[in-house]
């Protein structure tokens, strides 16, 4: 039985092992995939200790740099985000690093919401290490125009540089007047405080924007709330993200694309249960 395990600190609460173990069972896969707790500061240790017996792994937080450290080699999307999340043991021993972080995210907005973000005008809050994961996968749908905000708006600038020969890529500080946006991508630390960027609400459509929070919980985010007080048509969370790059992470491990829809249901009416 090949065993996999999600590497994080805290890690106890974890929904990777609900996700997993149901693709696994769906798809016939004889593997196992338990939590792994390991000490701040002791990545690397915990890491190869597990991975004299692994086949895979999912990284969490806070280690997902450490992981990209520790890759023999990287896949180009986990190059660009800096960070990885998935690694993998190849055949020879060394150890892939894979980000499936943004195709997730890509996957939950275009197959799970049925959104085309091809010529669409995209505006994503915050400059951190989730929002450089996912601006690769972006500009791979060639938007229209993708503009960064963040409170710091530095951090944005610098950002917007890196990925400058993907696409068509702007910073900017929360309080940008623009054009109003077709879709406000969430992906700033915000929500876990209860907070909300501060940006104007002019910037969303009513009946048009389609807002996504990267964060989920059993009540909508203060962002997602915020977006329907706006008139958002949709205000999506980041549950959809979870399963999708879980999904993608099953891929890489097992080659076989496991279907995502009954999970993400299954996860929905669990959160909803606690
Ligand atoms: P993550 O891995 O979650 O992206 P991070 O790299 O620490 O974590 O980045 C956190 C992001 O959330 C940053 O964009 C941060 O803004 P600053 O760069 O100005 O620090 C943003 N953020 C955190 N708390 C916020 C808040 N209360 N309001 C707005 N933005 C916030």
């Amino acid at each position: 039985m090949d065993r996999y395990a999600v590497i994080g600190n805290p890690v106890a609460h974890s929904k990777s092992p609900f996700i997993q173990s149901r693709f696994a069972e769906q798809t016939e896969q004889s593997m196992r995939y338990d939590t792994c707790l390991a000490p701040l500061g002791e990545f690397e240790r915990s890491a190869r200790d597990f991975f004299r017996e692994a086949a895979g792994a999912n990284v969490t937080v806070p280690f997902k740099e450490d992981a990209f450290r520790l890759a023999d080699q990287l896949t180009e999307r986990a190059r660009r985000a800096g960070a990885v999340n998935t690694l993998k043991k190849l055949d020879d021993g060394l150890l892939l690093g894979d980000n499936t972080d943004g195709a997730g995210l890509v996957r939950d907005l275009t197959v799970n919401a049925g959104l085309s973000l091809t010529d669409k005008r995209i505006l994503i809050l915050g400059a951190g290490g989730a929002v450089r994961g996912v601006l690769e996968p972006i500009l791979a749908e060639r938007p229209a125009a993708l503009v960064i905000a963040n409170r710091t708006e530095l951090k944005a600038v610098q950002l917007a540089r890196e990925f400058a020969s993907l696409g068509t890529i702007e910073a900017a500080a929360f309080s940008l007047h623009a054009e109003p946006f077709d879709l406000i991508i969430n992906g700033t630390a915000a929500s876990l405080a209860g907070e909300l960027p501060p940006i104007s609400a002019q910037l969303l459509r009513p009946g048009i924007t389609v807002t996504y929070d990267m964060m989920y919980g059993k009540e909508p985010t203060p962002f997602c709330g915020w977006s329907l007080q706006q008139g958002a048509a949709q205000a999506l969370d980041g549950l959809g993200m979870l399963v999708e790059q879980a999904a993608e992470s099953f891929y890489l491990w097992r080659g076989i694309r496991p279907d995502s829809a009954p999970v993400l249901a299954a996860l929905r009416q669990l959160l909803a249960a606690v």
